[in-house]
């Protein structure tokens, strides 16, 4: 099979097409035909092996996992002995976590972090949902705890987790504040944010309305600007955020630690996010994806063998929406 593989962190160019063998799935796994894949910021983060810090889990002087990417969509192929809920021909969608593997014709992964794919989206679109979908549904549902008629502002609202999040904290009956650059306000609202901010022309950290929960996800401002428009009570979720500006020790991590060395101080909840995949959130995507609740959107798709230039495009900091690779 094709795939894309590094075997030393670098700029795009250490990615590389290869030839290797179609894996076989385990008792516990599934062989999925991979259809799409998506990019997320991950991704050049682990291509990068940057900040540096993360090259502790991630591996000292190359990425352990060979074949990059995590989001997937396509079609069971076989499945492994154990393997009870998933059936060969079952279209299905997931994210492979740290083991990575999605840029790459075929994928095994363990049968818990697969679910059946929206059946009203394309394959693309379902690629376009794991990471960020869970991202975006447990910063606001679950550390944030929006509840309906909370207030909720995003920074980055354009973004591949902004644009899920928006439609999400509506789901959710949240008013909502989209924060991004003048040429994605319309984008942005027609999600269904009901306020659009500009950065480029106004500060949201002076704005006068005041947000139950701010769900941060750019790491351009300080904690004092964020919590300067949350409640006395409100909640400050943390993502990590951060551009490649020619490789950091600690990159988005700084700002996570300050929030969480000031938590135990201030009124204000600050809570930090790490998004974990699984079948459950998983679930979750579908029924709001099958609700008409959430549609992903699709800024560019490339084919598989330019990875490299899809990779190039995103940590250029402005990508709209989601990156697409059809398989
Ligand atoms: N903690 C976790 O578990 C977790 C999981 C997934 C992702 N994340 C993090 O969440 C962050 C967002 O991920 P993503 O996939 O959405 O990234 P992304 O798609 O690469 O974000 C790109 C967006 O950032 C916006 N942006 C750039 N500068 C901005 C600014 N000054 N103010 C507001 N928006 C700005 C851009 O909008 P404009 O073009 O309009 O400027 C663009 O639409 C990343 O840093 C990622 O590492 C964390």
């Amino acid at each position: 099979m094709k795939a894309i593989v590094q075997d030393r962190y670098g700029p795009p160019e250490t990615l590389t097409l290869a030839e290797l063998d179609t894996p076989v799935p385990a008792a516990d796994e599934v062989l999925v035909r991979v259809e799409a894949a998506a990019l997320n910021a991950y991704d050049w983060h682990a291509m990068r092996g940057d900040p540096r810090l993360a090259r502790l889990t991630m591996g000292r002087s190359a990425p352990r996992a060979r074949v990059r990417g995590r989001d997937f969509a396509g079609r069971v192929e076989a499945v492994g002995a154990g393997v009870r809920q998933v059936r060969p021909g079952d279209a299905v969608f997931g994210d492979l976590g740290e083991a990575n593997g999605a840029f790459a014709e075929y994928v095994c992964v363990p049968e818990t972090l697969v679910a059946a794919a929206p059946a009203n989206l394309t394959a693309q679109q379902a690629a376009a949902l794991p990471l960020a979908g869970v991202t975006a549904l447990l910063g606001l549902r679950d550390v944030g705890q929006v509840e309906p008629g909370h207030r909720v502002l995003i920074n980055g609202a354009s973004g591949g987790v902004g644009t899920l999040a928006v439609q999400l904290a509506k789901a959710l009956g949240a008013t909502v504040t989209g924060v991004c650059s003048t040429r994605n306000v319309d984008l942005v609202r027609s999600l269904g944010a009901d306020h659009v901010v500009d950065y480029t022309r106004e500060d949201f950290a002076r704005d006068a309305r005041r947000h139950d929960v701010v769900l941060d996800l750019v790491g351009n401002r300080s904690l004092t600007a964020l919590r300067r428009v949350l409640t006395p009570t409100g909640t400050l979720v943390l993502s990590g955020g951060g551009v490649y500006r020619g490789g950091s020790l600690v990159g988005p991590v700084w700002l996570i630690a300050r929030g969480r060395l000031l938590a135990p101080f201030v009124r204000q909840r600050i809570a930090t996010l790490a998004a974990a995949p699984g079948r459950q959130h998983l679930d979750t995507l579908r029924a709001h994806a099958e609700a008409g609740r959430l549609t992903p959107v699709i800024d560019r798709t490339y084919p598989l063998h330019e990875v490299p230039e899809a990779i190039r495009y995103l940590e250029g900091e402005h990508a709209r929406a989601k990156v697409v690779i059809s398989v």
